[in-house]
């Protein structure tokens, strides 16, 4: 089924002009986990039995709008490795990165639109201004370095939940129209999400010593204050907070400086604190999908979730 969704989603890649045409030919070599096409899959067979051709549309426009938000997303990043390689914009600059990725978004949209998908297409979209809003959120938050738990939530909730929320609701609207379990579908995938968020700031953290395929430290540099540090900001006294925040603030961080954080994050138990929570989100989903009818694929979407937690990249 994956290599089928894999036939819809290189479908979309089709273009006349010649320099997208390399760039397209290099985005599709660098594919990625393709969890959210896997997810959308899974859905439909765990409320239905089995895909539809329109679960397939479904899976090729979230991961599309996916692609587009990570060329995107890092532009504004401003990282220069993405899936073990060079990103779009080291390799052609911020300008030609940011119409690349409008030109998968609006691909992914335009094949919705030809089959008439428009619960799909209203699904998703309600998902692209939530990632939007999410993503600029943050940038505010990163300025003035005023974070706490619940805005980390709400910020995670938008930019990267949503989406994971979409799949398992458009996995199901592809096979089903009962609304009430296409919501409850949504929630699961939020739920998941979550998880899955916490995870990537972990692994941003560089505790794992393996290469993630991105560049790790990234956050902390940029300003990017997510769940082990605000743990530890919570935890410290008032001086030690100040100082902290000092670092933080610095305009360029050294190496040191990184270190320095990181292990005051560590003595803090940060990570400890941000695994714990991530495991609750992950119990959680899994806890929600045991209300579906027993199936190889509800069977299947717990080991996603086993995998969301567990993987090194
Ligand atoms: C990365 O997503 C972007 C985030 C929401 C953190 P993935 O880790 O699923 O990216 P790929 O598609 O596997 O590269
Ligand atoms: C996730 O944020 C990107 C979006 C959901 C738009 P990050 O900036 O943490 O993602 P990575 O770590 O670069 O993949
Ligand atoms: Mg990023
Ligand atoms: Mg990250």
């Amino acid at each position: 089924e994956l290599k089928i969704f894999k036939e819809y989603f290189r479908s979309a890649m089709q273009t006349r002009v010649g320099m997208l045409t390399r760039i397209l030919r290099f985005v599709l070599k660098r594919k990625g986990k393709e969890l959210r096409p896997t997810l959308v899959l899974l859905s439909a067979k765990a409320v239905n039995g089995e895909v539809s051709s329109k679960t397939y549309r479904a899976a090729a426009l979230i991961e599309l709008l996916h692609t587009a938000t990570l060329i995107h997303d890092d532009v504004v990043d401003d990282a220069n490795k993405r899936r073990g390689f060079f990103s779009l914009n080291a390799l052609w600059k911020n300008k030609i990165a940011v119409l690349v990725g409008d030109f998968l978004l609006s691909r992914g949209l335009l094949m919705a639109l030809e089959y008439k998908d428009f619960d799909i297409l209203e699904i998703t979209s309600n998902a692209v201004k939530l990632m939007s809003e999410g993503e600029l959120q943050q940038m505010e938050k990163a300025r003035t370095y005023n974070l706490d738990e619940a805005l980390y939530y709400e910020i995670i909730r938008k930019k990267t939940a949503s989406l994971f929320g979409v799949c398992l609701q458009s996995g199901t609207a592809s096979v089903s129209e009962d609304k009430e379990l296409q919501q409850f579908m949504y929630n699961i995938g939020e739920t998941i999400g979550i998880a899955f968020q916490i995870k990537d700031d972990l692994l941003d953290y560089g505790i794992t010593k393996n290469d993630i395929g991105k560049p790790k430290g990234i956050d902390l540099k940029e300003g990017k204050i997510t769940l082990p540090l605000i743990h530890a900001l919570n935890r410290s006294t008032k001086s030690e907070r100040r100082k902290m925040l000092a670092i933080i603030k610095k305009k360029t961080k050294t190496d040191a400086d990184i270190k320095t954080i990181t292990s005051w994050v560590l003595q803090h138990k940060g990570i400890d604190y941000a695994i714990k929570e991530m495991n609750k989100y992950a119990e959680k989903a899994k806890q929600m999908l045991n209300e579906l009818p027993g199936s190889p694929a509800r069977e299947a979407l717990k080991n996603v979730i086993d995998y969301v937690i567990t993987r090194n990249k």
